[in-house]
């Protein structure tokens, strides 16, 4: 799987337009197929479905400053730790955030485009989980 930057700038450039609606879908996805993970968040989704997209265009903003996007996924990681996130939910997550962006990106959206955005969530996924297992008292 290679990640194209270039796509992931094109995709998410149509997807944008759709604001929050993107992550409504997106959680109302992750809750649907993994509803074991609905008790972790807070009833009212407005506030974490602003966060959630806030992050994701800071990181399709930054993409191209691996340093800066690092420190965020690591800041991201190391809180997430303290939320009841652990590694095992983010192939679902993944997934949710896949469909959800295919679902609004329409044409833009390609078999590339997917393998990129895979790509990129599987750097994602070891920079947090790597800072979250950081944060995490260590086991004596
Ligand atoms: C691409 C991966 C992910 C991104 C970009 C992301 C982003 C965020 C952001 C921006 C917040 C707001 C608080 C903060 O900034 O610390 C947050 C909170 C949270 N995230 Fe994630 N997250 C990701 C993966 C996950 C996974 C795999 C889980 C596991 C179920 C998860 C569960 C939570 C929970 C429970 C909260 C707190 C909600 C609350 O305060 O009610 N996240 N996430």
């Amino acid at each position: 799987m290679t990640l194209n930057p270039a796509l992931i700038t094109s995709s998410y450039a149509a997807v944008e337009p759709h604001g929050t609606a993107v992550t409504k879908y997106f959680y109302a996805h992750l809750f649907a197929h993994h509803p074991g993970v609905r008790p972790l968040f807070a009833q009212h989704m407005e506030e974490q479905e602003d966060r959630l997209w806030n992050a994701l265009g800071g990181l399709v903003a930054n993409l191209e400053d691996t340093g800066t996007v690092v420190r965020i996924l690591q800041g991201l990681g190391a809180r997430h730790a303290g939320y009841g996130a652990l590694p095992e939910h983010f192939p679902a997550v993944g997934a949710s955030l896949i469909a959800a962006l295919a679902h609004f990106a329409g044409d833009a959206w390609t078999p590339e485009t997917e393998a990129s955005w895979a790509a990129l969530y599987e750097t994602v996924t070891a920079v947090m989980t790597d800072a979250m297992a950081a944060a995490e008292p260590k086991a004596s």
